[in-house]
């Protein structure tokens, strides 16, 4: 499709495989599978869970929110949904929403999923982007229960300054589709890589820290950082700032690129069902998106 080779993908991304959906899969489809696999391993009921929160920057329709229909495919009779955009950071931003809401009492249960049809985003003419991203989705539910496990602490912050360094021209209110207009790929994903790479791996390394340093927890107590896996170097870099052995880090961006807001939850599942995560550990999570917005969030398994 483009002047690229595998050799560079490799060496500058990490990135081996992607996957993309079916014709016909909609983001929606994928959020119901993922989210229904979270509630069998959570033991939790539909009818129990009453807030849904989809991360998404492709939703299945401008109106209404992805939330609704997913809500409506799933039968989810007492949950209110909707999305949040965050890009890449929607499923660290979702717990953060979350928390304080099952903290203070007023829902008992919740979902978080990430979930993105990104293939359905993506300029499959632009090199710079299109060797990147694939489609997936995640999804955690999160109770409140009596004990020491739980979400400890979360941080979020944006620079909206920055925010045509990923983004998409065409297709909002400002730009919206007309039959006049050359969109050449403005409707789709657009990213200068290098810049986004830079401030990607300094404010990963800010937003993580912050997390600990609110908990007053050590990186060298963390079992397991699991990053937003949007480029192997970005990964190692964000280690090495954090002092933490590469061996902690959950890494998959090899199988499935760039899945934005899918990426996290996706890695989350992976290393909790091959058994790495034990009840107590200490677990980091960490991402960086379009907006530019960035978050972190410290679980106790
Ligand atoms: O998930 C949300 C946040 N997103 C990110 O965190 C992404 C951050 N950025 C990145 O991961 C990296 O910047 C990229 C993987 C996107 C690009 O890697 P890079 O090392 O920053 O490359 P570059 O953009 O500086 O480009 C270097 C060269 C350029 O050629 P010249 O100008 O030096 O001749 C590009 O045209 O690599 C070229 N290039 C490619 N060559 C082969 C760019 N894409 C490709 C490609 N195949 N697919």
């Amino acid at each position: 499709m483009v002047d690229t080779s595998d050799e560079w993908i490799t060496s500058r991304t990490g990135i081996k495989e992607r996957h993309i959906a079916d014709k016909g899969v909609s983001c929606s489809d994928m959020a119901v599978e993922a989210i229904g696999r979270a509630l069998d391993m959570a033991g939790c009921s539909r009818e129990e869970i009453e807030l849904l929160v989809v991360g998404t920057v492709t939703p299945d329709y401008r109106l209404p929110s992805t939330a609704c229909v997913i809500q409506e495919k799933m039968g989810l009779p007492n949950a209110v949904g909707y999305d949040i955009a965050s890009a890449c950071t929607g499923f660290i931003n979702g717990l953060s929403i979350v928390a304080p809401q099952i903290e203070s009492g007023r829902y008992k249960k919740a979902v978080v999923v990430g979930a993105e049809l990104l293939s359905s985003f993506t300029n499959y003419q632009d090199r710079n982007t299109c060797v990147l991203f694939g489609d997936a989705a995640g999804a955690a539910v999160v109770s409140g229960e009596e004990g020491e496990s739980g979400i400890i602490s979360t941080f979020m912050k944006s620079d909206g300054r920055m925010r045509e360094l990923l983004w998409a021209e065409v297709g909002g209110a400002v730009n919206p589709y007309s039959p006049d207009f050359t969109y050449n790929g403005r409707d789709k994903i657009m990213m200068n890589g290098s810049d986004v790479f830079k401030v990607a791996v300094r404010e990963m390394a800010r937003a993580a820290q912050a997390v600990l340093e609110d908990a007053g927890v050590d990186p060298s107590q963390l079992a397991m950082v699991v990053p937003h896996q949007a480029n192997i170097r970005i990964i190692d870099a964000l280690a090495k700032r954090l002092s933490v052995d590469p061996e902690r880090v959950y890494i998959n961006i090899d199988k499935y690129g760039n899945t934005s807001a899918a990426s996290i939850p996706l890695a989350l599942d992976e290393a909790n069902r091959a058994g790495m995560l034990k009840s107590g550990d200490y677990v980091l999570m960490v991402a960086f998106g379009g907006g530019l917005i960035w978050g972190s969030a410290l679980v106790r398994w």
